[in-house]
């Protein structure tokens, strides 16, 4: 929800556009200033936080965009793929991940050879040649059985976007029309990978509570904002933000590549039944 724009001495938190979980170069340009060394843009649900513009706001500041698409594998925007505008992307394989190894594991991508190198450098101890390190690394390798997982899975990795849009699909024509819903969109241009299925409730825990009891679980991403948590609540603004509000209303419907069209039915008539009383 929110981003943090400045990386070093003061994060800067950057809300998200209206009617939106992504941060945009809207909301984040008035923000920027001569100490900005970095934003972070994360493209939240596997959808993209205005790449295109968020790439020219930071070329015309000369700042590098650092793109967190940890939830976002496969997903495009203008035909582009995440994690391609930036100076660097960023990917989680974590087990709950779109793209998912067995356990931890992540890559990043540049496009810049000699950032690529520093970065080969210091996943593994910044040692360039065995015991001897040229710069204060760590161990960050990908295992390799995690690695040939990963590469199997790459096999199937296509119709599970497929199957991931084709469900979201479902659930927005379903779930359309319903006054007290709000549902996620779509800006032109752009491809999401509905890394989650998330809408936004004013009575959310009571929605929550009414599904749960049909036995239909649900989840809450995120129940405190990035800024309301303790590394960075010393810069958090004390007046309640759009993302404090976001994090009372959230709600993840059941979300997974082989949901079947009669589940998604039954959830989103149980929805419609809970919003219209
Ligand atoms: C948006 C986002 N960024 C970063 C991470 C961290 O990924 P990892 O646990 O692989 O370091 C996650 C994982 O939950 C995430 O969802």
């Amino acid at each position: 929800m929110v981003a943090i724009l400045s990386v070093g001495a003061t994060p800067v938190a950057c809300e998200p556009a209206p009617g939106s979980y992504n941060i945009t170069a809207a909301m984040a340009a008035p923000l920027i200033t001569p100490r900005t060394r970095a934003v972070i843009a994360v493209h939240l649900y596997g959808h993209p936080a205005d790449p295109t513009g968020l790439a020219a706001l930071c070329a015309a500041h000369a700042v590098p965009l650092i793109e967190d698409a940890a939830q976002a594998h496969g997903a495009t925007s203008q035909g582009h793929v995440l994690g391609s505008f930036g100076r660097i992307g960023c990917f989680s394989f974590y087990p709950t991940k779109n793209l998912e190894a067995l356990r931890d594991g992540g890559a990043v991508v540049t496009s810049d050879d000699a950032l690529a190198e520093r970065l080969a450098l210091l996943r593994n101890y910044g040692a360039r040649d065995k015991y001897f390190t040229d710069l204060a690394g760590t161990n960050s390798r990908l295992d390799e059985l995690q690695a040939a997982f990963l590469r199997a899975k790459l096999g199937s990795f296509a119709t599970m976007c497929a199957q991931r849009r084709a469900i979201a699909a479902r659930y927005l024509q379903e779930l359309a029309g319903l006054p007290s819903l709000m549902l996620p969109g779509t800006p032109d241009g752009d491809a999401p990978v509905w890394h989650l299925f998330v809408v936004r409730n004013s009575r959310r825990d009571a929605l929550r509570a009414y599904l749960a009891d049909l036995g239909i679980a649900t989840a809450v991403h995120y129940p405190v904002p990035i800024h309301r948590n303790t590394p960075f609540a010393a810069y958090a603004p004390t007046f309640e933000t759009e993302s404090d509000r976001i994090s009372r209303e959230v709600i993840s419907l059941p979300f997974w590549p082989t949901l079947s069209d009669d589940r998604i039915d039954r959830i989103c008539a149980a929805i419609r039944h809970s919003c219209l009383t």
